[in-house]
């Protein structure tokens, strides 16, 4: 990882990712074997961050062949879903990359007008 002045964001980040989604898809993002999906690269779709954008804020509908359900967050800020979106980037993801606060309003704009 490469350290910057940038490390703030990257532990809220991280805090964030412990608060909201360790819970299921585990500390190191593994997941839990048939029933929660494991966070990499393939899963994350960080080639196209609006999905993420719209799949963190709104959760994912009950799957009746695993019985999981991933939440909705409609609390967390702006700021937090780019500071959560860019430490997945790094943690998990193969395009680490630096997501604004702007573009993220821009994103949950168009994920709520769907
Ligand atoms: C209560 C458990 C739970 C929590 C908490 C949770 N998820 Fe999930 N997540 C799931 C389940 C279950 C699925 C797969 C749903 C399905 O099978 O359709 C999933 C799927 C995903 C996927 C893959 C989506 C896809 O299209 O393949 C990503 C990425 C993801 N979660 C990220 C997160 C992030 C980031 C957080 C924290 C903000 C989080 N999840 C919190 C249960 C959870």
């Amino acid at each position: 990882m490469v350290v910057s002045c940038t490390s703030q964001p990257y532990s809220q980040g991280h805090a964030i990712y412990t608060a909201h989604c360790e819970g299921c898809h585990m500390e190191d993002g593994s997941g839990l074997a048939d029933l929660i999906p494991p966070l990499d690269s393939s899963r994350l779709t960080l080639s196209d961050p609006s999905k993420l954008v719209c799949l963190i804020r709104k959760g994912l509908p009950f799957n009746t062949f695993t019985g999981q359900q991933m939440p909705s967050n409609t609390s967390m800020t702006d700021v937090e879903l780019a500071n959560l979106i860019n430490f997945l980037g790094v943690e998990y993801g193969l395009n680490p990359q630096t997501i604004k606060v702007t573009e993220i309003k821009k994103m949950l704009a168009a994920c709520q007008s769907e």
